[in-house]
């Protein structure tokens, strides 16, 4: 297991405010609000994956159900998601499915997909309230009822806050087997919890060594002497960079399998990182935000922006030094594309990643590469923690809330409003109040 932060040595970044003093500070008070319980991310990698396995591979070993269905979106689903993409193998448990959106059309082909009577639904969303995630179930429990009658609850896992909302009373009066979110891990932070770790040990993802990887990283990432300590080394250059004006992350993977995990990292930096105030209530509207983009597919389409555009961002590469397989060209090409036969297809996207980031560095455009010598469930499970981290740290030198949404909560009262929940109308007028001039284009 090998992951190393090269970091960003532009002459352009500033110098966080305080310093390394500053930001020794904030990882002890990270540390001190996981000791007194308020940070409940930094314990999940100790949670013992050894239950989950062995109630996962009870589960498929019944040859009962050949697919699972993942009802959640945001920090209930993303995690998983991601995760299970990184795999480099075939996996040995259920066909997963992730239904995150609320596209009917999409959501109609899935239910034509899969067969019911052998689907399991794994329905996570830890306020237990969530539109999309209730939803779906409440369809899905309904289309069970001709398929498997008085068993149904057999078919849905229920994975929610231990005691509050929609989903746990429902879990309880129906008879569904629950998972408990623990209180203090906050949605985004939650994938090394039950909200992932039920998904992947059904899919036959090794999640102890996505554990071990995860704990491995929080320790390092804690105890690291601090001219040392790559997690320090990140939030630092991401809060100089943001102070010298580079307020765009750009999290840029040279591997399809890892997309999905930049898709995860985006949620976690965006809605931890963008907010209206400090935590004493000052004004700051601050944030970082994150753009996606994979490698080298976006080197065709978004790069001309990162190396010609606003110098306003930071574009994170995340290398895989050796690939699981390769593909080689073959000999005979001709002309200007001579060198390139013989040469495995690695080597070919190495040279891009390398040329990409040598041009960036060559026009003083802020740049830093996270390493992983190959994707295993280690690295995945210590990229995430890393990540974590990193978010909460910078969370602290702006002193931010980097664990609550509070923006996103008018969004939904009024969707609640407009779908007729009790008590929400004046929510609901809001909506009329913002849709304003229409320009007939056809
Ligand atoms: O990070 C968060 O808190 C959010 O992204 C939530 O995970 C998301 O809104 C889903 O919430 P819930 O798990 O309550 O359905």
């Amino acid at each position: 297991m090998a992951l190393r932060y090269d970091r960003c040595t532009v002459e352009t970044k500033g110098a966080t405010p305080g310093g390394t003093a500053a930001l020794v500070a904030a990882r002890d008070a990270v540390t001190a609000a996981w000791a007194d319980g308020t940070y409940g991310f930094l314990g999940c990698p100790d949670i013992d994956t050894a239950p989950f396995e062995g109630w996962a591979g009870a589960i498929v070993a019944t040859g009962r159900f050949d697919t699972q269905v993942v009802f959640g979106i945001g920090g209930s689903s993303l995690g998983a998601r991601a995760i299970l993409a990184t795999a480099t193998g075939d996996l040995d448990g259920l066909d997963t499915y992730f239904s995150e959106n609320m596209d009917p059309i999409e959501f109609g082909r899935l239910f034509d997909r899969i067969d019911l009577s052998r689907t399991l639904f794994i329905v996570i969303t830890k306020s237990g309230t969530t539109i999309e995630t209730m939803s779906k179930f409440w369809y899905a429990w309904n289309a069970m009822e001709s398929v498997a009658g008085e068993h149904r609850h057999k078919h849905f896992i229920a994975i929610t806050d231990p005691e509050k909302g929609a989903l746990r009373v429902l879990a309880e009066e129906l008879g569904l087997t629950s998972f408990d979110v623990p209180a203090n891990v906050g949605g985004r932070f939650s994938v090394l919890t039950a909200v992932g770790l039920v998904p992947l040990a059904l899919a036959g993802y090794p999640i102890a060594e996505l554990m071990a990887g995860a704990r491995d990283a929080r320790d390092a990432g804690l105890s690291a002497a601090p001219e040392s300590s790559a997690i320090l080394a990140a939030a630092n250059d991401h809060v100089a960079l943001h102070a010298a004006g580079h307020t765009a992350t750009v999290i840029m993977a040279y591997s399809d399998l890892l997309g999905p995990l930049v898709e995860w990292l985006c949620q976690l930096w965006g809605e931890s990182l963008g907010k209206a105030t400090t935590r004493a209530g000052e004004t700051v509207e601050i944030g970082l935000t994150p753009i996606k983009a994979v490698g080298v597919v976006d080197q065709h389409s978004q790069l001309q922006l990162y190396s010609a555009g606003p110098r306003d961002k930071h574009v994170v590469f995340v290398e895989v030094e050796q690939f699981e397989r390769d593909v080689e060209i073959p000999l005979g090409l001709s002309g200007s594309l001579s060198h390139l036969s013989g040469k495995s297809m690695s080597s070919i996207l190495t040279a891009e990643l390398r040329g990409t980031r040598a041009a960036l560095h060559q026009d003083a455009r802020p740049h830093s590469t996270w390493r992983m010598d190959r994707i295993t469930a280690a690295n995945v499970g210590a990229f995430i923690l890393a990540w974590e981290l990193i978010t909460a740290i910078v969370g602290e030198l702006w002193d931010i809330d980097a664990f609550d949404q509070p923006g996103v909560e008018l969004g939904k009262k009024i969707s609640h409003g407009l779908l007729g929940r009790e008590g929400f109308a004046d929510y609901a007028a809001l909506a009329t109040a913002a849709s304003d001039d229409t320009l007939r284009f056809m």
